[in-house]
């Protein structure tokens, strides 16, 4: 259950960060959504550290569910590489992958979460910016993506083998279906995630002499400017 929340969480996550992809004012729009403003008529980053803090625990949970399955001594990992040679089936050695991008994930997302969590304040077109290019982000995003789709893939497809997910009414599973499906969301999630930090590159290269300073939606501009002399 904790493996589909995030798969689903990472889904909405990608939509929401690619929408730097409409435009500045578009990510500045779902800043706010998640700050809340729309509802409570004010900016309160405290609600992004919220969904961060659950998303952690979700995390933890899910990784300590996962490592029990992972061979402990090498005498287990060599009895593991002994039962994939006797068995050559694909899904072994996607559960191996499984292995490697979760504990990279470990690291990587408990990283992010830790800067989400911590200061929900700064999300938005110039601060992601600024964070991705100015505080070198983007290399740990660069690894983080890969290891994130790779894994969501490798899981909703284990799920739909587990709960029977498009099973026939003899309860058939369509491997082969199921397999190009779930390369067919990697690859589109893989190609959103590189347009989009392709994109908060960008900005944050061009914005690297002002790092620090926060975008104004020209909207609000308007709000700032001296009133017309009489
Ligand atoms: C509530 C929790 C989370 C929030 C609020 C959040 C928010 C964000 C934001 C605003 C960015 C844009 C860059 C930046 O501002 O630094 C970003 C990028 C990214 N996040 Fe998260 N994130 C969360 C959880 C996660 C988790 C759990 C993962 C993976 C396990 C993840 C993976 C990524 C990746 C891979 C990128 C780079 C995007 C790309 O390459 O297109 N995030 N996130």
């Amino acid at each position: 259950m904790t493996g589909l929340f995030l798969v689903l969480f990472m889904w909405v996550h990608m939509f929401m960060v690619s929408s730097i992809l409409l435009g500045a004012d578009a990510m500045h729009f779902v800043t706010r959504l998640f700050e809340g403003e729309p509802i409570f008529g004010r900016r309160i980053p405290l609600l992004v550290s919220l969904i961060a803090a659950i998303v952690l625990l979700v995390f933890v949970v899910h990784a300590l569910a996962a490592i029990r399955k992972i061979p402990a001594s090498y005498a287990e990992y060599r009895a593991f590489r002994r039962h994939m040679s006797g068995f050559p089936h694909a899904d072994t050695a996607l559960w191996m992958l499984q292995v490697v991008t979760g504990f990279v994930l470990m690291f990587l997302a408990a990283a992010h979460l830790y800067q989400m969590l911590l200061h929900p304040a700064d999300i938005g077109p110039y601060a992601s910016s600024d964070r991705v290019w100015s505080g070198r982000w983007w290399p740990l995003y660069l690894v983080l993506l890969f290891a994130v789709e790779l894994h969501a893939g490798v899981g909703i497809y284990r799920l739909a083998i587990k709960w029977g997910w498009f099973a026939d009414r003899h309860g058939n599973m369509n491997r082969r279906r199921l397999t190009q499906i779930k390369w067919a969301l990697t690859a589109f999630f893989l190609t959103l995630g590189l347009l989009t930090l392709a994109a908060y590159m960008k900005i944050g290269y061009e914005h690297r002499d002002n790092a620090g300073e926060r975008y104004v939606p020209a909207s609000e501009t308007a709000l700032y400017a001296e009133p017309p002399r009489r």
